[in-house]
């Protein structure tokens, strides 16, 4: 039996590792840490809330007393760190808070593992700390040796945490692993991200904002085969070592959209293309044989399957994200979306 702590187990694919790990292993605890931000739902885990083997902790994961006190008393054995302010838009209006959770936040995690030992620190990276790949080069993959050279200040934030967990492994010995993974979908992700954005919209027969010309490409991948592949990592994931976790499964954002619209029965005439993102990534694409040939990982999800599920799973849960798009998330998407 382990003391397993999830950071950031409110959000999307947090909360799916949860689900998971408690699916899988029964016999583990899990004791969530979350800070409960725009991006943390507590409605996501209402069902888990009273397992006997589950428990819920609001807090701060760059608040040092209260991580502290947290692993005084919880005793974790493994720490998986999904906590991160997570979303590209919002780091380019305001990076600061990115910079204190993504890389702040991970120090006082790394700090208390060492204050009081661990069996496993897992940092949940992404493939965006490689910066992006060109779209005429098909033949090019990122792998656990592409060097680091972010774009937008998450993925900056994202890689700084990186060599910090790096940095703690060869100064300290602290045995940590990590994992880059592409673009995740599937049940609770929120809204604001390119899958459900334009489901919740087409839903609404509202415009879908598409950046730049639609063209950009990325890796993507349903929730549940990134979490068995982190499962598999901290079972026999070596220590010190990255893990790379993509699907081959590339496709344009407008050939994403397009299928979604069909998917619902609505016309394309809603996508409306608007002023690009900042710095916007072209490519990301995953080269997974490392983790494939040392873990035996594979992707199992067909993408033609996980967005049908993603799509029956966002028509059957309409309260859940109704109640998200009232309220503060509106504002946001008044200043993202409204003159663009
Ligand atoms: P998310 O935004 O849905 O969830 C983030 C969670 O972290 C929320 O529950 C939020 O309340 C919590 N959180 C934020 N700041 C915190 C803080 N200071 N202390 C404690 N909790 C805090 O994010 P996600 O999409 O589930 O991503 C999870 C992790 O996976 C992130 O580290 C992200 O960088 C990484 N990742 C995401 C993807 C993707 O496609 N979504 C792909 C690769 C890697
Ligand atoms: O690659 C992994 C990363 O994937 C994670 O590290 C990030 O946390 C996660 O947010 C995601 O980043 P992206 O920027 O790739 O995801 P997003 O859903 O924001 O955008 C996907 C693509 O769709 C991107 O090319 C931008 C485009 N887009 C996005 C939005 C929100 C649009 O065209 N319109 C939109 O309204």
């Amino acid at each position: 039996m382990k003391n397993i702590l999830v950071t950031g187990g409110a959000g999307f694919i947090g909360s799916n590792f949860i689900f998971y790990m408690l699916k899988q292993h029964p016999e583990d605890r899990i004791i969530c840490l979350d800070k409960l931000t725009y991006a943390g739902n507590l409605q996501t885990l209402a069902l888990i809330m009273n397992n006997y083997n589950f428990k819920f902790i609001k807090a701060d994961i760059a608040d040092r007393q209260a991580v502290d006190e947290i692993f005084a008393v919880e005793k974790p054995d493994i720490v998986v760190n999904f906590a991160a302010e997570s979303h590209v838009d919002r780091s380019i209006e305001n990076p600061g808070i990115f910079l204190q959770t993504n890389v702040m936040g991970t120090q006082v995690l790394l700090d208390a593992c060492h204050k009081y030992g661990i069996e496993r620190y897992h940092q949940v990276s992404t493939d965006e700390v490689y910066g992006d790949l060109p779209l005429d080069r098909s033949d090019l993959f990122f792998t656990e040796q592409t060097p680091l050279h972010t774009s937008s200040p998450y993925s900056a934030s994202k890689a700084a945490a990186d060599l910090l967990c790096n940095a703690y492994f060869r100064t300290y010995g602290l045995p940590i692993t990590i994992s880059r993974c592409s673009n995740n979908y599937g049940p609770y992700q929120f809204p604001e991200k390119l899958i459900p954005l334009m489901i919740v919209n087409a839903l609404a027969d509202k415009p879908l904002p598409v950046y730049g010309e639609g063209l950009n490409v990325r890796d993507w991948l349903y929730v549940e085969d990134h979490c068995r592949a982190i499962d598999l990592i901290l079972e026999n994931g070596e220590v010190g070592q990255v893990y790379n976790i993509g699907g081959h499964n590339e496709m344009r954002n407008i050939d994403i959209v397009k299928l979604i619209l069909q998917a619902l029965g609505k016309p394309e005439s809603l996508i409306t293309f608007v002023t690009d993102r900042k710095g916007h990534d072209m490519r990301y694409a995953i080269d997974p044989t490392f983790i494939h040939e040392k873990l035996g990982w594979l992707p199992e999800t067909k993408f033609a399957d996980g967005i049908q599920k993603t799509i029956e799973w966002y028509l059957d849960n309409k309260s859940w994200w109704q109640e998200i798009l009232s309220g503060e998330y509106q504002k946001y998407c008044e200043r993202m979306y409204g003159n663009r």
